[in-house]
C-alpha cells in the first residue's frame, strides 16, 4: 500500500506517453497503472507485452517488450514467479512451453489469432500422411496442439533462415500462405503452404502503398511479411515488428509508414518525436483485448492460467526449441 506522501509510479510515468496519451485520458489509466506496480511486486511477476500493445501498457507497465521471437527468447529466462502476457494466446503457450515451472498468466481467454485459427492439429496430420518426408514448419501464430505436430517453428523475424536452415530443397510451411511466399521469393526453396492470412495484414493492398507514395512523396515504407507479396512489393523493407524497429532506430526515416498493427506506430512514435508516421494502419481486434483493466484483474486473481497438458507440450516444445538454435 502506497502512504499519501509517497509519489504514485504513474506521476513520473505520463511524461513518456503524453505524446500519444491526452491528459483528460489519463486519470482512467494511472490508478490501474499504481496498482498493476503494487501487484507485480507483490505476485513477483512480470509483464511480457507485444509490440502491438497500447501505449500505457507497451510504456508503462510492461518489464519486456518485443516480437514473438524476442518474447519467447525473453520467457525463457524469466525468473520471476508469475508471467503475465500481454498479448494474444499463442504468445502466452508459448512462454508457458519455454518455462514451465512458471505460471503464466493470460488477461483475456479469447486473446485469439486469425492465423492460429485457420489449422487444426488434423490437418497438419494429414499434410505429412500426403508428403511424406517434407518437414514442416510451423509459424509461431499456431495452437500448441499444432506446434506439436511439426518439425520446427518459425516466427516472421527468423522464417528465412529456419527454412534454409534445414538444407532441403522443398518444405511445408503452415498457416500463412503470404509468410510462405515472401520466404519462398528470397530463397531457392519450394515452399507449399497453406491458406492462412493474419485478417490485419491482409487488409493493405499494394494500390494503397502507390497511393500513399503519391500522396506522400519520399516517404519510406516498411512491412510486415504477413503483407501480400504484391504489398511487399512495393514497400521499401519489409520484416518482423522488432525488425522493423531496429530500421526506424538506425535509420531515422523523417516520413514513416508501417503496414503494420495501430499501436507499432503509437509506440515507436513516442520514442522518436522528430520522425512523422503515416498511419493507414489496421487494427488487430484481438490485441486489442488486451487492456489495463484486465491485466490489473489477472494479477489480483491470478487468472487466467495458461496450461498445456503435457503429451502436446513435449512435443511441442522441441519445435520451438529446435527454432530457438537457429541462428
Ligand atoms: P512479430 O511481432 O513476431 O513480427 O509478429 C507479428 C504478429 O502478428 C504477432 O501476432
Ligand atoms: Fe494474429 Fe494478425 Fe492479430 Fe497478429 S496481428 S495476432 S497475426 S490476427
Amino acid at each position: 500500500m502506497l502512504s499519501e506522501s509517497e509519489p504514485r509510479p504513474s506521476e513520473h510515468l505520463y511524461a513518456k506517453v503524453r505524446h500519444a496519451i491526452p491528459p483528460i485520458e489519463w486519470p482512467a489509466f494511472a490508478d490501474d497503472i499504481d496498482a498493476i506496480v503494487a501487484l507485480k511486486k507483490s505476485r513477483t511477476a512480470v509483464i511480457l507485452a507485444h509490440n502491438y500493445q497500447t501505449p500505457e501498457i507497451f510504456h508503462c507497465v510492461a518489464d519486456i517488450v518485443g516480437d514473438s521471437l524476442a518474447l519467447a527468447r525473453e520467457a525463457m529466462h524469466v525468473k520471476a514467479d508469475v508471467i503475465v502476457l500481454a498479448g494474444v494466446h499463442f504468445l502466452a503457450e508459448t512462454a508457458k512451453l519455454l518455462n514451465p515451472s512458471k505460471t503464466v498468466l493470460i488477461p483475456d481467454r479469447g486473446a485469439g489469432c486469425s492465423l492460429a485459427d485457420s489449422i487444426t492439429p488434423e490437418d497438419v496430420r494429414l499434410l505429412r500422411q500426403n508428403y511424406p518426408g517434407v518437414p514442416i514448419v510451423t509459424y509461431v501464430n499456431t495452437s500448441a496442439a499444432v506446434k506439436a505436430e511439426s518439425d520446427i517453428c518459425c516466427t516472421s523475424g527468423n522464417a528465412k533462415a529456419v527454412v534454409v536452415s534445414l538444407g532441403v530443397a522443398r518444405v511445408i510451411m503452415l498457416p500463412d500462405e503470404y509468410l510462405a511466399k515472401n520466404v519462398a521469393a528470397e530463397t531457392e526453396v519450394k515452399v507449399m503452404t497453406w491458406r492462412g492470412h493474419c485478417e490485419v495484414h491482409e487488409r493493405f493492398s499494394a494500390q494503397e502503398v502507390r497511393q500513399l507514395r503519391e500522396d506522400h512523396p519520399g516517404v519510406v515504407v516498411l512491412a510486415h511479411p504477413e503483407c501480400s507479396p504484391d504489398v511487399l512489393a512495393e514497400a521499401d523493407f519489409a520484416g518482423s515488428t522488432a525488425a522493423m524497429s531496429s530500421y526506424v532506430a538506425v535509420k531515422r526515416p523523417a516520413w514513416v509508414v508501417l503496414l503494420t498493427e495501430c499501436s507499432m506506430s503509437d509506440n515507436i512514435a513516442i520514442q522518436y518525436p522528430s520522425l512523422e508516421f503515416i498511419r493507414p494502419c489496421n487494427l488487430c481486434p484481438h490485441m486489442k483485448t488486451i487492456t489495463l483493466g484486465n491485466i490489473r484483474r489477472a494479477l489480483e486473481t491470478m487468472q487466467h492460467k495458461v496450461t498445456i497438458p503435457e503429451s502436446i507440450a513435449a512435443r511441442a516444445r522441441l519445435a520451438v526449441e529446435r527454432m530457438l538454435t537457429v541462428k
